[in-house]
């Protein structure tokens, strides 16, 4: 196996930590504390492509591969992971959804304002009652010929307030049961469509995160997603591109605090020589490093599946498992080996231990992955 990177990947991964250590650490501790949403990075990175990275360039987009979105996502987790996130589902959820499964008019439509950052995108699938059991959905939309009417609520919805473009899964025929679950375009200047106060969250604190509620929403026939009834398998497909960015997140946040902790432990002194140089350091490092490798892997691979067409739900599953939980445990020992400094802010390794939190909840649950892989394991 080729394990070297292209001369564009990292061209495109020097691109994106250029900017996160220049640009995103100058704020990221007072957008943490107060939970501002980072519209001036938002609009840069836009400028910089980061909004339109796989999308076709006949429609606006870079047309890079998953591999370099991947590198992308890990540089600029390992600074600011609330920015991540929101490139994240803009590009591997959401414009990845209207790409893979749109029709041609909803490609022209709703692709070059997606690739050029000046739509950011939302996907709409849990709900209050249907975070693990996603086909368990409430909201309806009933169909009125040449429209929908859509009610209901949905939770935990990243870019909620920042986004306009949502793709919103929806009953069609509760009957049915996942068989009956379409997924559309939705705008959110629509009438009909109110958000909920953002989330004060434990991490990821500048990325804005709502309730959304759907009261008799207009939409159009033709801003129906696919074929009738196949909603909850778009929606699950794009589950699995979306998972490799958490894995990527996840890697970065990991990588940050790893990065900061072998600095920080050849500089700071006990025992008349650096920390570094006990053992009892040393050896939580060398654990620290082998977790991040092996993250890396996990997730490099399931881009590189992808990349070259093949199936990649279950490698990404893994990853998402895998990353996560090594984010959980890097960041943890990186707060440990930081003592007293690790648990204020200005150290930035407690930041990073809050957000890494997410990544074994959003996108599907540690305990989701598991059954996903255990599932693919007897297909
Ligand atoms: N690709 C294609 N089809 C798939 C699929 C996939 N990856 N996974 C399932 N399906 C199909 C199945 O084949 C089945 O179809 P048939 O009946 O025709 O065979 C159908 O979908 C139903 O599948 P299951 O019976 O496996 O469904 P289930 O109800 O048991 O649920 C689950 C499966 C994996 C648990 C799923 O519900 C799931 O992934 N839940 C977690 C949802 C999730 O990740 N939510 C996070 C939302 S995004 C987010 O966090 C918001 C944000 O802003 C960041």
């Amino acid at each position: 196996m080729d394990f070297n990177l292209t001369e564009e990947q990292l061209m495109i991964r020097q691109a994106a930590k250029d900017y996160a250590e220049r640009e995103l650490i100058k704020d990221v501790l007072e957008r943490d504390a107060k939970g501002e949403f980072p519209w001036q990075h938002a609009k840069n990175l836009a400028e910089l492509g980061f909004f339109g990275m796989m999308i076709d360039p006949k429609y606006g987009g870079g047309g890079m591969d998953t591999l370099s979105y991947i590198l992308a996502i890990e540089e600029f987790s390992k600074i600011d992971a609330a920015m991540a996130v929101v490139i994240s589902v803009h590009n591997s959820l959401v414009s990845y959804g209207v790409e893979k499964y749109g029709t041609e008019e909803q490609k022209e439509k709703y692709l070059p304002v997606l690739a050029s950052g000046s739509r950011i995108g939302a996907f709409l699938l849990s709900e209050p009652e249907a975070g693990s059991d996603a086909s368990y959905q409430k909201t309806t939309a009933e169909d009125k010929g040449d429209h929908y009417l859509l009610n209901g609520t949905k939770n935990w919805i990243s870019n909620a307030g920042s986004g306009s473009v949502y793709i919103v899964m929806a009953h069609t025929h509760p009957e049915l049961g996942h068989k009956g679950i379409n997924a559309f375009i939705v705008e959110k200047e629509w009438a009909g469509i109110s958000l909920a106060p953002h989330e004060d969250k434990m991490g990821l604190r500048s990325s804005d995160t709502h309730s959304v509620m759907f009261t008799d929403v207009k939409v159009p026939r033709e801003n129906r997603i696919g074929a009738d009834g196949f909603g909850f398998k778009y929606a699950m497909k794009m589950l699995e591109g979306g998972r490799m960015g958490i894995a990527a997140q996840a890697t970065g946040i990991a990588a940050g605090a790893f990065e900061r902790s072998l600095q920080y432990a050849q500089e700071r002194k006990a025992f008349g020589k650096p920390i570094i140089e006990h053992q009892a350091i040393a050896f939580k490092l060398a654990d620290m490093a082998v977790k991040l490798e092996a993250a890396r892997n996990f997730v490099y691979k399931a881009a590189w599946l992808k990349d070259t067409g093949q199936p990649y739900g279950q490698a990404s599953s893994m990853a998402k498992l895998y990353c996560a939980d090594a984010a959980m445990e890097i960041t943890t020992e990186a707060v440990q080996i930081h003592g007293g400094y690790g648990y204020v802010k200005e150290y930035h390794v407690e930041r990073l231990m809050r957000e890494a939190k997410v990544t074994q909840i959003y996108e599907g649950t540690s305990e989701i992955q598991r059954i996903v892989i255990a599932r693919g394991l007897v297909r």
